[in-house]
């Protein structure tokens, strides 16, 4: 079956989604630090400005908590005929939440969204230890990540 758990949805992130347990569930994933509700909906209303191309979607539980999240970023190119690459970017589970498919849903909800925007391909970057996890979302290894830090 490719459905949610009985009472949990699916939906695009929304500006009172920092009440809504966002950045705990991120914080899965990384350090997301102290960000405050202010310069949280500031960094929302950037993504939806011009072009956008942002796409981030949760997964609410029954009780209308997020415990799932990950973004497509669609990047415009002069290559490939202005071709458009699909970016996945910050999926994350809640602890408790995990091994319940609720990743594998994020991924193929953000798949959709790339290829119905036209996206040639999605790329990502992930871990060895994720590698399994991609490899069942129906992605394979391709190339090699270099980083600079600043
Ligand atoms: N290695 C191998 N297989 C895995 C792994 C793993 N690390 N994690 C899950 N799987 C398998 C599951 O067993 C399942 O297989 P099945 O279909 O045979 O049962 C399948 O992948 C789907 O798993 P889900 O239940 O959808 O995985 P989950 O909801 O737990 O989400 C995730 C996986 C997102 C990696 C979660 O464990 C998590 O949030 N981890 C911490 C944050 C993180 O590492 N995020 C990914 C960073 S990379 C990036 O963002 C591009």
């Amino acid at each position: 079956s490719s459905a949610l758990p009985s009472g949990y949805t699916i939906r695009p992130l929304e500006r009172s989604d920092f009440d809504h347990g966002f950045l705990d569930v991120l914080r899965v994933l990384t350090h997301v630090g102290q960000v405050t509700k202010d310069e949280f909906e500031n960094r929302f209303d950037e993504m939806k400005a011009g072009a956008g191309g942002y796409h981030v979607l949760v997964i609410l539980d029954g009780d209308a908590k997020i415990v799932g999240t990950g973004a497509l970023i669609v990047e415009r190119k002069f290559i490939h005929h202005l071709g458009l690459v699909g970016h996945i970017e910050d999926i994350a589970v809640a602890k408790d939440q995990q091994g319940k498919k609720l990743g594998l849903r994020i991924i193929q909800a953000l798949d959709y969204v790339a290829e119905n925007v036209g996206c040639y391909k999605t790329i990502l970057d992930c871990s060895e230890a994720n590698e399994g996890f991609y490899v069942k979302c129906g992605f394979k290894r391709a190339g090699l990540e270099m980083a600079h830090y600043y």
